[in-house]
């Protein structure tokens, strides 16, 4: 049987007591690519996770994964996946080499199979130089690097990533994103999971938008982005204390959400009208009297596209107050 799906879900729903965590999702992962789901906190992408690699039944629905049943067929399913979840699966006190022979053990490989495979895995992601010292002297970095190693062990053709990145510096994360693209060039399916826009953007070729365990948008970063963002406004202030004004007004103007980025001085927000909003945009600021280093009309960025799709507020009283309290000294 040949899989143009690696993974193919219908119907999800999951359950714990009254708390819904997916609420009927659909989605498949084609052969040799790259999925993310994305969502932020508590949108359900552990609970999808964790169905799809036996950990966990779902109460309705159904999906398989390499072409088999994850409810029926666990145990095929279990023999060509890899999972890294979310916590740390390696033991600290064991060295990174004995944590993947260990792992090659168990996967019923001879000590001589083990060890071979745990040095090509040391080689591949960047940890021979600390291959024999223990994990729990290892920066978080080289940790997610040898998590991953570990879920490659038995090749499985199925990958699961649960927030391979979150908690990790960006230099770190670019390594990881490195060792990532390295194993898609090989043919391996994967799917992780991100609250990061830009990490999807960068890693998937599929994006696929979760939040209160409902589907609320799918596609690559390209189309999300023309389907749901159409042109943008966004405005740079010469004064810091002027930006809660520029974001009523620009909510007006446009009577679309307004992203904040204190930062940079900056409030952003969908243009209905394209060039006609940016000029009563920039009418309405001229005579409210509010200065503007810059003014322009552009493509949103997935992150915009993400505030404009969940209902989040991006734009309230607090954020404002917390943008004004960190600009100033
Ligand atoms: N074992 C559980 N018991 C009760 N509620 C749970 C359990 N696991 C997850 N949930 C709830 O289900 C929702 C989705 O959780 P999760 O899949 O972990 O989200 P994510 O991984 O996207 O942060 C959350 O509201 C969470 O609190
Ligand atoms: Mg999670």
């Amino acid at each position: 049987m040949t899989n143009e799906h690696a993974v193919h879900a219908r119907g999800l729903v999951k359950r714990f007591g009254e708390k819904v965590a997916l609420a009927g999702v659909d989605f498949e992962v084609k052969t040799g690519t790259v999925t993310a789901i994305l969502g932020p906190n508590g949108a359900g992408k552990t609970t999808a996770v964790r169905i799809l690699a036996t950990l966990s039944e779902a109460t309705e629905g159904e999906a398989t994964v390499a072409g088999f049943d994850v409810r029926t067929q666990g145990h095929e399913v279990r023999r060509r996946i890899g999972l890294a979840a979310q916590d740390a699966t390696v033991d600290p006190l064991l060295t990174g080499r004995e944590n993947l022979i260990m792992l090659g053990e168990l996967h019923q490989m001879s000590r001589a199979e083990a060890s071979a495979r745990a040095e090509e895995l040391l080689g591949e992601f960047s940890l021979l130089d600390a291959a024999d010292r223990r994990v729990s002297t290892y920066s978080g970095g080289m940790r997610r690097r040898l998590d991953l190693g570990a879920t490659m062990v038995a090749h499985p053709s199925v990958l699961f990533l649960d927030e391979p990145t979150t908690g990790l510096d960006p230099r770190a994360r670019n390594e990881l994103w490195g060792v990532l693209d390295t194993l898609v060039e090989r043919g391996t399916t994967v799917l992780l999971t991100t609250q990061y826009l830009d990490e999807a953007e960068r890693l998937a070729d599929d994006i696929i938008v979760i939040d209160h365990g409902r589907i609320i948008a799918r596609g690559d970063a390209r189309t999300l982005k023309r389907e749901l963002g159409g042109d943008h406004v966004q405005i740079v202030l010469v004064e810091v204390d002027r930006l809660p004004d520029a974001a009523r007004l620009l909510e007006q103007v446009t009577g679309a959400k307004v992203a904040i980025d204190a930062g940079i001085r900056s409030v952003v927000a969908a243009a209905p009208n394209g060039v006609d909003t940016l000029v009563e945009v920039a009418r309405s600021l001229a005579s409210a009297g509010i200065a503007v280093e810059d003014l322009s009309i552009r493509q949103p960025t997935l992150d915009e596209v993400f505030i404009a799709l969940t209902d989040s507020p991006a734009y309230d009283d607090d954020s404002v107050e917390a943008a004004q309290s960190g600009a100033r000294p």
